[in-house]
């Protein structure tokens, strides 16, 4: 079976964290989307989450993972979009229940506030969790 395409955005807070990860999800052998940005040069994170809502809107990519300082600002700018699902997590039981629970569709990391190895964790386990459903899409059908 063909592995997922993901989406990998960040500013400079996450820059390197979003570098990192995605070697880690390319050694996994996920096909990843890199949506920039390219350095650590002060960019404005609201950019890098409306570039991963058009990727997802378009379907570029299932999943997506974004990256701030703290997975804050990119967190609140990426959830204004009805289709965005996007879970700012710093623990691996966190990462799963966004999955069974939320049906999160984009994890969301701090560049500055989680270390590589939980970071890594966190992914494996966001990608590999599948959304319960039953009583929790009902919760997420009044979302709209
Ligand atoms: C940028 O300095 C920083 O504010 C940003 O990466 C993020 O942490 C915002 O929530």
């Amino acid at each position: 079976m063909s592995k997922k395409t993901i989406a990998l955005a960040s500013d400079h807070g996450g820059y390197d964290l979003k570098e990192t990860c995605k070697l880690f999800l390319l050694e996994m052998g996920y096909d990843v989307v890199d949506l920039g940005t390219d350095g650590t040069a002060s960019v404005d994170y609201p950019d890098f989450a409306d570039a991963m809502a058009t990727a997802l809107k378009e379907g570029i990519a299932e999943q997506g993972v974004l990256f701030c300082g703290t997975g804050i600002g990119i967190s609140i700018a990426a959830n204004r979009y009805a289709h965005i699902r996007a879970a700012l997590v710093h623990d691996a039981l966190s990462a799963r229940l966004c999955r069974e629970h939320n049906d999160a569709n984009v994890l969301v990391l701090g560049g500055r506030t989680t270390g590589v190895e939980v970071a890594k964790d966190c992914l494996k386990v966001f990608l590999n969790t599948p959304f319960e459903g039953g009583r929790h899409q009902k919760r997420i059908d009044k979302f709209s």
